[in-house]
């Protein structure tokens, strides 16, 4: 299964926007231009194990705003977000994380003074345990 968050719904450390076209739902977020600004969503999984976050995002800047994943408080990934070429240009940055069952937060936090590229939604996927059958 896969559940869709939007950034609007989310804490969003900046502004929700929706003056940069493509986006879903009713905007995103657009986070101040700092270092640790951030978006944070909340998400509940049925089952411990490991998932799949997209978070899907326009970058019409020419450089990278890097960032860390965290879960719970946690840095667990990084991801680049390099530039789409237009802030109206959305493309997908994916990773994937071990997550407890129940609720967790799921925080990306800009690692360059740029802030985050505009963030439009999460979706999760995945989940449940995988085991080694030998026969
Ligand atoms: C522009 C753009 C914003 C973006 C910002 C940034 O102002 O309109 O949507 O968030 O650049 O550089 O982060
Ligand atoms: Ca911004």
């Amino acid at each position: 299964t896969q559940t869709r968050y939007e950034a609007e719904n989310a804490v969003c450390d900046g502004t929700i926007d929706s003056n940069h076209a493509g986006f879903s739902g009713t905007g995103f977020c657009n986070t101040t231009n700092a270092t640790g600004s951030y978006v944070e969503w909340t998400v509940t999984v049925p089952a411990a194990g490991s998932y799949t976050l997209a978070f899907r995002y326009a970058n019409g800047s020419t450089s990278g705003r890097r960032a860390d994943v965290r879960i719970g408080g946690t840095a667990t990934a990084q991801l680049d977000f390099p530039p789409t070429g237009a802030w109206t240009q959305w493309s997908t940055a994916t990773t994937t994380a071990t997550l407890p069952a129940g609720t967790s937060r799921i925080r990306v936090a800009a690692l360059t003074s740029g802030g985050t590229a505009n963030l439009d939604r999460l979706d999760l996927s995945g989940g449940g345990t995988s085991t080694i059958v030998d026969v």
